[in-house]
């Protein structure tokens, strides 16, 4: 073991002693101490669930990236792995960026980013590496690192841009698309191997994502491909963050990708990142994302918590309507307790809703909004804080407003951090469904029954537990079930 990854292990053990719990989400996966950026190298093997994190021991501020590790056997409870990776050889010596994983013939192969620290410049130029691990804990690198240079790029690339390298199998051979800025452009590039060690550069998978194509994930489901991309500096507006998330339905030819689909955000929420997909033995596509969105920062690094970073719930997806729905793993449902049903609750004025408050909810709500005008839900109540969650039947918007709760997460000098996100929703048969997921420190709502999810941080000062409705003309609640979770 090097001493970069012993001294990382120590920074783990020894600084989860001191953190501060406050925010932190019970049934949401966070990181113990320290930093979490992306899921990393997500998948299976040996039967366990794998999900490493982009994570920096020393600090609650990204820093130099080393791979932390959680496993599972039922998506449900979680163990904390060792630190599987620390930037300690030269080729990744300023960080071991986000990659991606496969099971193969009893390994558990890794392909990750490999930043170089190039002191005479400050500068720090990317390749991508590759690793393994044959026990599920212990990761051992290449020694033919880095496998894919620089050189082994089209012209126009940003050195300093080339990065989250996407395994997959792909007939008799591996593939990885690769994020790549070229003349500016957010390009996907596409490389293969029959060995893991040597690579050929294929061209362009995809491009066009603004200025970069961050953590480039693609799979099949149905027979058809999709491609997903986090994109830096994003010119289309009708997306809803600065930095969004993206999927594309399409197909692949002569080894592109050629897109049916425009893109569209995953998440229309504020703060959802960078996520990853793994196809689970039952045949589920399995997604993951960092619940977060650059440019923001959570109150816990300035009082001093000692951690932050938080993952969405783990969500299956498909398609329907030629759209990606999510919804999250039905293993969640294991944590319910206390059910509470009401029905027909007429809204026309602020009513409170005892049943749902508290600090981790489920709440499932289908509502008749054909008499209302706008309707609303506030969460994570305090008398002076909440978020808003509020539907415009005329605009056939849902909005989610985190501006009148608790800290903000705006950074002084990104510009990149919003406080409200919508959504266009529809209405079928004058029912709008939600289910709402709240968890001390996060949100995250599913419309009509996948078909858009927005997930949302907020940081409460007081006790915010109350959960109330209200509409500007009748709205009826069909049916409310609200559940603890545990
Ligand atoms: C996305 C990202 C990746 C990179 C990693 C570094 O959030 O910027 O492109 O590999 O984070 O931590």
């Amino acid at each position: 073991m090097s001493d970069k990854l012993k001294q990382a292990q120590q920074a783990f053990d020894s600084r989860q002693k001191d953190v501060n719990e406050e925010y932190r989400p019970k049934y949401h996966l966070s990181v113990p101490a320290g930093w979490l950026n992306d899921p990393n190298g997500f998948g299976f093997f040996k039967g366990k669930c794998q999900l490493f994190y982009q994570y920096h021991p020393y600090d609650t501020v990204w820093g130099p990236m080393h791979w932390g590790h959680w496993t599972s056997e039922n998506l449900i409870d979680w163990k904390q792995e060792p630190v599987a990776m620390a930037p300690d050889c030269a080729y990744d010596a300023a960080g071991c960026f986000s990659g991606t994983a496969i099971e193969e013939d009893g390994r558990y192969w890794i392909m990750y980013t490999g930043v170089i620290d190039e002191p005479s410049t400050g500068r720090t130029p990317q390749h991508q590496c590759l690793a393994w691990t044959d026990d599920g804990i212990h990761v051992e690198k290449a020694a033919e690192n880095p496998v894919v240079g620089l050189e082994q790029t089209p012209e126009g690339i940003c050195p300093y841009d080339f990065r989250d390298p996407k395994l997959e199998r792909i007939g008799d051979h591996y593939r990885i698309v690769v994020a790549a800025k070229i003349n500016n452009e957010g390009n996907v590039l596409s490389y293969s191997s029959p060995d893991l060690k040597h690579w050929t550069y294929d061209g362009v998978y995809a491009a066009g994502f603004g200025e970069m194509a961050e953590c480039p994930d693609c799979f099949e489901i149905d027979g058809r491909r999709v491609l997903v991309s986090s994109i830096m500096a994003c010119k289309d507006e009708s997306l809803v963050l600065p930095q969004p998330v993206v999927y594309m339905i399409g197909y692949e030819k002569d080894g592109k990708f050629c897109a049916q689909t425009p893109m569209r955000d995953i998440d229309r929420g504020l703060d959802f990142y960078a996520p990853q997909t793994c196809l689970a033995p039952d045949g589920r596509r399995l997604l993951i994302g960092w619940a977060h969105a650059w440019g923001c920062e959570t109150p816990m690094h300035k009082l001093g918590h000692g951690w932050t970073g938080t993952m969405t719930l783990m969500r299956e997806c498909w398609i329907k309507n030629d759209s990606l729905y999510q919804r999250p793993i039905r293993e969640i449902e294991s944590r319910r307790r206390n059910e509470a049903v009401r029905e027909n609750l007429l809204i026309e004025k602020k009513m409170q809703l005892d049943e749902c408050s508290g600090p981790c909810r489920e709440m499932i709500l289908d509502i008749d909004v054909s008499e209302t005008d706008s309707f609303g839900i506030c969460l994570m109540e305090t008398g002076e804080e909440c978020v808003v969650l509020s539907y415009n039947r005329q605009a056939g918007k849902l909005t989610i407003d985190r501006s009148a709760s608790g800290y903000s997460l705006t950074k002084e000098d990104a510009g990149l951090s919003k406080t409200r996100a919508t959504a266009d929703v529809s209405v079928y048969g004058d029912m709008l469904s939600l289910r709402v997921f709240v968890d001390v420190s996060i949100i995250e709502v599913y419309v009509n029954h996948g078909e858009r999810v927005l997930t949302c941080q907020a940081f409460p000062k007081g006790k915010a537990y109350g959960v109330s409705a209200s509409a500007c003309g009748k709205a009826i609640i069909k049916r409310l079930v609200s559940y603890e979770i545990v």
